[in-house]
C-alpha cells in the first residue's frame, strides 16, 4: 500500500478480532515509530506494549474502562522522554561515529540543548511533539501492514505509572490500540474541507480567513 493510501484509510478503530499480532509485527511497528523526526534528534519516544490479557484488564480500568482496551490484542503506551536533553550527549556521539556531523558541531549541539530544555514546559512540550510524531508514523505504518489502531488519551496516566512501574522521567503521551479489524467499526470519520484549513501565500502584514 503507498503512504497516501494508507494515511487515507486510517481509521479510529474500536472493535478488534481476537487475531494476536505478531512479534515480527510489533518490532515493524516500533521500526517506523522511531524513522519520526525529533528536534536535534533528541528521540523523546518509548514504547510499552501490553500485551497479556489480565495486563490489559488492568489496563482497561486505568482508561476509564474503554472496552478496546481490553479488545485490542496490543496496546502501545507511547511514552515522551522529558529529561532526553540530559542524555542527548550519547546521540550526538552515534550521529559523529556515523560521520553526518564533526565534534565540534556535536560539543556545540548538545550545549544548545542542555541549556534550551533547561526550561521544563519546552521539555514538556517537546516530549508531546515527538511522541505524536512517532505515534502518527506508527498508525501509518499499521495501516499499510492491514492492521487497524486507535490513539487514546483517556487513561489516568498517574495510574497507568504507578500501576506498569513508569519512572518519572517517562511522560503518557497516547495509547493506541493495535489488532485486525472486528466487526461494527465506524468508517473513517469527516473531514474540513482543504479550504477551511488553508491559508495561501500568506504575507506580513496581510489579513487571511485565521486572522
Ligand atoms: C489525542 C487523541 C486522543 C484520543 N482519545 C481517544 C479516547 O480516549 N477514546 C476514544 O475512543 N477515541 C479517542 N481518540 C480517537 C478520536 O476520537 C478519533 O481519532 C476521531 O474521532 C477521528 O476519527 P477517525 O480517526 O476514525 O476519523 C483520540 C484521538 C486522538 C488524536
Amino acid at each position: 500500500m503507498d503512504t497516501l493510501t494508507a494515511i487515507k484509510q486510517r481509521f479510529s478503530a474500536n472493535h478488534f478480532s481476537s487475531r494476536p499480532v505478531s512479534d515480527e509485527m510489533l518490532v515493524t511497528l516500533i521500526d517506523a515509530a522511531r524513522q519520526a523526526p525529533s528536534s536535534f534528534n533528541q528521540q523523546h519516544t518509548r514504547f510499552l506494549a501490553v500485551q497479556d490479557l489480565a495486563a490489559r484488564q488492568t489496563l482497561r480500568a486505568i482508561a476509564y474502562n474503554q472496552a478496546k482496551v481490553e479488545e485490542a490484542p496490543l496496546v502501545l503506551v507511547v511514552l515522551g522522554d522529558l529529561r532526553a536533553h540530559e542524555h542527548f550527549a550519547e546521540v550526538a556521539q552515534a550521529d559523529v561515529q556515523a560521520g553526518i556531523y564533526n565534534q565540534s558541531l556535536a560539543d556545540y549541539f548538545v550545549d544548545t540543548v542542555k541549556n534550551g530544555y533547561a526550561d521544563p514546559a519546552r521539555a514538556h512540550d517537546e516530549a508531546i511533539r515527538s511522541g505524536a510524531l512517532a505515534a502518527m508514523n506508527l498508525m501509518t505504518a499499521a495501516t499499510a501492514l492491514g492492521l487497524v489502531t486507535g490513539p487514546m488519551i483517556g487513561f489516568d496516566a498517574a495510574k497507568l505509572k504507578k500501576t506498569f512501574a513508569i519512572a518519572e522521567r517517562y511522560l503518557p503521551v497516547l495509547m493506541i490500540t493495535v489488532g485486525y479489524n472486528g466487526e461494527g467499526n465506524w468508517p473513517k470519520k469527516t473531514r474540513r474541507p482543504v479550504e477551511e484549513l488553508l491559508v495561501r501565500d500568506a504575507r506580513p502584514g496581510q489579513r487571511h480567513l485565521l486572522s
